[in-house]
């Protein structure tokens, strides 16, 4: 079967509905159809304000326990820690010696970000970031990489870095295709929808998987619509709009148009009340199950290492083979 790789970030307690419409809910589905490979990307996470050790280890253990509640399964796919196999870094070093400077500098993530902070506290580490992650992928030799839009400027330099490296040194790595969806590719915030839903912005507008069910419905409730009264699928003209009836149609697994088809003659009311339904319906049982994985931390731990054994497998094959190509010596 072709193969999938993807990561996601230990950066807070909680995932958010972006991470999981946009990423999490289409590995579930993959791990049928590929052979999985997911990590949490711990050395990601401390590329910009880097967490307390202990709240790292945390998130690291909750970013699991969300995972598997989110319907991963440990017999149909390899998850790990990223931090757990070594391989990504050793990687990670000769890629960085075939990216330029300049085409690093290009990638509009590191732009923003470090934009946000000013030079002198953002770090090298935030700076090789992409090439890390397309250490991530390569070294699985993955087929398909499911991940949000955002992402997509980083999945075309993993492209042109495993075509770089193959032209120069020989056929080595597969060249991903980034897999991403339509509707659900950009969840939006629910306090200003024309910016991604994310950590980083106010709390009032992100959709916390482990949120208190009564303050998502409310925050759903208060999400900024547009004007008009008209229920619409616009996300050009109407972007609150076209943002809830997006997270409705994939929190109910139906197709948008659909879903849009229904409420068309109600009340923008109406329509947020039946959206803070669904996430209820959806989260609740996700926190519970997160939280009883979380009551066994050995378990999570256990989950890990076996995922690492895995993956290792893989990646160590890989690094082995670039490590020829490139000309480094095999340590006898
Ligand atoms: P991260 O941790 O920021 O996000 C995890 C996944 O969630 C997606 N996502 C969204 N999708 C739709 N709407 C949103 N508002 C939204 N916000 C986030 C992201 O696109 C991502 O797929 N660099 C990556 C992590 C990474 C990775 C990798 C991914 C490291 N190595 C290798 C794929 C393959 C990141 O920071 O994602």
């Amino acid at each position: 079967p072709p193969r999938v790789l993807s990561g996601i970030q230990p950066t807070s307690e909680s995932f958010h509905l972006g991470n999981y419409l946009g990423a999490v809910k289409q590995w579930a589905i993959m791990q049928d159809t590929h052979d999985s490979y997911f990590c949490v990307v711990d050395l990601h996470a401390i590329t910009l304000d880097p967490p307390a050790p202990e709240v790292l280890r945390e998130r690291t253990r909750v970013s699991v326990a969300q995972l598997l509640a989110a319907g991963l399964d440990p017999a149909r796919c390899a998850l790990f820690a990223q931090s757990h196999v070594p391989e990504h870094a050793q990687l990670s070093w000769v890629l960085e010696c075939i990216t330029g400077f300049g085409e690093a500098g290009r990638m509009t993530q590191f732009k923003d970000k470090s934009a946000r902070s000013g030079t002198d506290s953002i770090t090298v580490g935030l700076f090789t970031y992409p090439v890390l992650m397309a250490a991530d992928i390569l070294l699985y030799q993955a087929d398909a990489v499911p991940v949000g839009e955002d992402q997509r400027q980083h999945l075309e330099l993993t492209r042109n870095l495993a075509q770089r490296f193959n032209s120069r040194y020989g056929p080595t790595f597969t060249v991903p295709e980034a897999f991403i969806g339509k509707e659900t590719a950009k969840i939006y915030d629910l306090q200003d929808p024309t910016v991604k839903m994310s950590k980083s912005l106010g709390e009032a507008g992100t959709i916390n998987l482990l949120d208190d069910p009564a303050v998502l419905a409310k925050k759903i409730k208060r999400a900024v619509t547009d004007t008009g009264t008209e229920v619409r699928y616009d996300p050009a003209g109407k972007p609150g709009i076209s943002n809830l009836l997006n997270i409705l149609a994939a929190t109910t697994d139906r197709g948008v148009e659909q879903v849009a088809g229904e409420f068309a003659g109600q009340g923008y009311g109406t329509l947020k009340g039946a959206v803070a339904d669904a996430v209820v319906a959806f989260v609740e049982p996700f926190a519970a199950r997160t939280r009883e994985l979380l009551a066994d931390p050995a378990e999570i731990d256990r989950v890990l290492a076996a995922g690492a054994a895995r993956a290792r497998e893989v990646a160590a094959n890989t690094l082995a083979q670039a490590y020829d190509r490139v000309g480094f010596l095999a340590a006898a």
